[in-house]
């Protein structure tokens, strides 16, 4: 548990400041509204351990890739999504004493996110060299209704003696990645004006311009802009207890959604607009906006504040990450809260967030990021080509934000090919959820054929086993590499190729004429190609060990001294830290779902013994150092009905960040395993599953649990489950729909009541 924090239903609330924890409460308290986003750093200056964090989803910078040794197939740079201009900054001087929380004395300090409202504030009490004392409010929102503003309320209170106050709101452009491999400044100025200014990216040339318009009742401005800072600068005097409060308004448009040449009146327009509006009326339309967004995906979990608090914490970064307003944004796995893994696209996106999206934010939400891969195809399809395949043999990249490769770890980048894998599975994942099988054409099979024909070519045969191998990847365990036959990779290039083929025969019957301009686009041979998938995926080969009677996770795991994680001693871990990655490579420790993970997937495959058999093996083995993994696991533990685990699986996932359970988050949140802990809820705990065209619940909760209650978005209707441990209720908002519990099908019109 995190001291800095209190526990709360709806809020995240820090009551000291540290100075060795700002940067991870920078991260905690972060701000997004699906487009932008923003490190909760303060809008004064301050001279301690800072990382500052201002992100435009879409808008990067081809930063030039650095390895020590280069080799063929590595892509030429990594995108990374650039940091761009500090746009809340507001200097303050009072009676001449520079306001810096690194070097005032701090009286009192408490800070709060709303996570309903999506609203950060904070309220410092501060003791001035010459003996005054202050008080600062500072209130800001990055508004959910217009995604190119944000608004700032910053108060100043006298609390003992009269003062003079020297305020600068200014916007500052000459802003760096810290994670920029040459040290480069990504941004070069375009334009500026009083209160606005207007940058490109280097090499990708997008522009964004940023406009402040800024208010205090009674006060006049004068320009103290210089090139890439634009600032006004005013003072006035506060008598004791009296207040006055700074109203800064904020355009930020770029070159996505504008002519580059409009940029500078765009942002204007927004600043003015939003000015004009007024703090209050704006902050109601966008806390209102955030209600009806947590109206259809809320989950209250009673008797547990730390639970209940995680998942809701979840929801809402998940929330801020993505509305799915616009196809060419994706999910980084940090989202908006910091520069590791660039802000680019992960397998992460398919495997982990896409259902949460398809059941909070509704079908169209989800589509778009189907789409989004779909719009990369032709890339996945050069993508392929530069490492050998051909005829329109897709291999989407590792790591992407235009469709082009952008990893360069040969293990990774050549080798952790299951991520086509998990992109198939999110088509099937959608239509199976919402049973729009239109999908399919023109956008799915295009995808599905592509990946098809990369796995037709990525296997071997194997006159020694006379089957299908894959030899030569690295699984989701990132702790093997260069394995042969990893049972993840082999399952679900398989299940792709058959899926892929009663897809072809789907759209061949439904869609004559569209399957036809297919196979003229993409040159496709459906009997000669089906013929070769069905040889594959009739005869793929998985690992399997008679003696133990599981699956095995690669060749030759059981080569390897087996030992258990029990076993470690804790000055070991994590062993990531501690160890060699020669050690690492060598044992057996698995860092996150594996076998497990294609288990999770496909479930209906498999019963309750080997799914527990494969469970009791793996997990002991699990070092659960990839904030993906503890998620699966609570999904698969509750389904054997270790309900301890899951509970402890749970926590780890849901609080990870709150928790900074490994000491990390001043980098960043962990936006892929909040979407896991949300599955871990609602399809471990809430057991919901969709079997035959019918969606099910089998709800089963941790002991610590009174009740949970979640609501889900499906097929245009809101589905209410509020389960006990002796009864669960489920009610409908919308149409009639039949729904299964614990496998007995209710035609729901209303609600129903199903007794344990
Ligand atoms: C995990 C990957 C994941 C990546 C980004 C890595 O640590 O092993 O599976 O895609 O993080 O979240």
């Amino acid at each position: 548990m995190n001291e800095q924090l209190k526990t709360d239903a709806w809020k995240i609330i820090e009551t000291q400041f540290c100075k060795t924890r700002v940067e991870s409460s920078e991260s905690l308290f972060s701000l997004g509204n699906g487009v932008m986003g923003q490190r909760a750093n303060f809008e004064e200056k301050y001279t301690g351990e800072s990382l500052p964090g201002n992100y435009i989803g879409g808008i990067y910078y081809p930063d030039k890739t650095r390895v020590g040794w280069w080799k063929n197939g590595y892509p030429e740079y990594f995108a990374k999504v650039v940091n761009s201009a500090f746009w809340i900054g507001v200097d303050l001087k009072i009676e001449g004493e520079e306001i810096d929380l690194a070097k005032n004395e701090i009286i009192s300090y408490h800070r709060e996110l709303d996570m309903q409202h999506s609203l950060l504030s904070r309220q410092v009490k501060i003791k001035l060299k010459c003996g005054k004392e202050i008080e600062i409010n500072a209130v800001r929102f990055i508004s959910l209704t217009n995604i190119e503003l944000g608004v700032i309320k910053y108060t100043i209170k006298s609390l003992q003696g009269d003062i003079e106050v020297e305020i600068s709101p200014y916007i500052n452009a000459d802003v760096r990645n810290a994670d920029a491999n040459y040290d480069k400044n990504f941004w070069e100025y375009v334009n500026s004006s009083r209160d606005s200014i207007q940058m490109r990216t280097k090499k990708s040339g997008f522009d964004v311009a940023w406009s402040q318009a800024c208010f205090i009742d009674g006060v006049e401005w004068r320009d103290e802009s210089e090139k890439e800072t634009i600032r006004e600068t005013s003072q006035f005097s506060l008598k004791q207890q009296e207040e006055k409060s700074l109203y800064k308004y904020v355009g930020i448009c770029s070159s996505l959604n504008h002519p580059a040449e409009t940029l500078i009146h765009q942002a204007m327009k927004v600043a003015k607009e939003a000015a004009q509006l007024g703090f209050h009326e704006l902050l109601k339309q966008h806390s209102k906006a955030w209600e009806q967004k947590w109206y259809s995906c809320d989950i209250e979990i009673e008797g547990d504040d730390q639970s209940q608090q995680g998942i809701r914490y979840c929801i809402f970064m998940l929330l801020q990450t993505y509305t799915g307003i616009d196809t060419r944004l994706n999910i980084g796995p940090k989202g908006f809260t910091g520069e590791k893994y660039g802000g680019v696209t992960y397998w992460d996106t398919e495997a982990y967030c896409l259902q949460f999206y398809l059941s909070t934010s509704g079908q169209q939400v989800a589509k778009e990021l189907l789409v989004y891969r779909y719009n990369q195809l032709d890339k996945a399809i050069e993508n392929a080509e530069n490492l050998g395949f051909k005829e329109g043999a897709a291999l989407y990249p590792m790591v992407t934000i235009n469709g082009e490769e952008c990893h360069n770890e040969w293990e990774i980048t050549f080798e952790e090919i299951h991520r086509n894998g998990a992109i198939a599975y999110a088509i099937y994942n959608y239509i199976r959820y919402t049973g729009d099988k239109a999908y399919l054409s023109p956008y799915g099979l295009d995808v599905l054929i592509g990946i098809a024909r990369f796995w037709a070519q990525r296997v071997s045969f194997s006159q020694e086993r006379h089957k299908y191998v894959i030899l030569g990847v690295t699984g989701p365990n990132e702790y093997e590499n260069n394995v042969n036959n990893n049972w993840y990779t082999n399952y679900i290039a398989s299940w792709c190729l058959k899926y892929a083929a009663e897809s072809v025969e789907f759209v061949k019957n439904s869609q004559p004429n569209e399957f036809q301009k297919l196979i003229i686009k993409r040159n496709f041979n459906p009997t000669q190609e089906l013929e070769k998938w069905k040889a594959i995926y009739e005869n793929i080969y998985l690992p399997y060990n008679e003696k133990l009677a599981i699956f095995m996770q690669q060749d030759a795991y059981m080569d390897k001294e087996q030992i258990l994680v029990a076993d470690l001693a804790v000055s070991e871990r994590p062993i990531n830290q501690k160890w060699s990655w020669d050690r690492i490579l060598r044992s057996c420790f698995i860092k996150q779902a594996d076998v497990l993970q294609g288990i999770y997937f496909f479930q209906e495959d498999f019963d309750t013994e080997t799914i527990a058999r494969n469970f009791h093996f793996y997990e002991p083995r699990t070092v659960h150092e990839s904030s993906l993994s503890p998620s699966i696991h609570t999904i698969l533990a509750t389904k054997i009905g270790d309900m301890d685990k899951a509970y402890e699986m749970y926590l780890r996932s849901s609080r990870l960040d709150l928790d900074d359970y490994n000491r990390e988050i001043d980098e960043g949140l962990h936006i892929t395993s909040m979407a896991g802990s949300w599955l871990a809820l609602t399809e471990g705990f809430g057991g919901m599953r969709i079997k035959n065209d019918i969606i099910g619940f089998t709800p089963t909760l941790p002991k610590a649990w009174s009740h949970i209650l979640f609501k889900i978005n499906y097929r245009d209707r809101i589905i209410k489950i509020k389960a006990t441990h002796k009864e669960v209720v489920v009610s409908i908002e919308g149409e009639a729909v039949d729904i299964s519990i614990y496998g007995k099908t209710y035609h729901v019109t209303d609600h129903i009541t199903h007794l344990l």
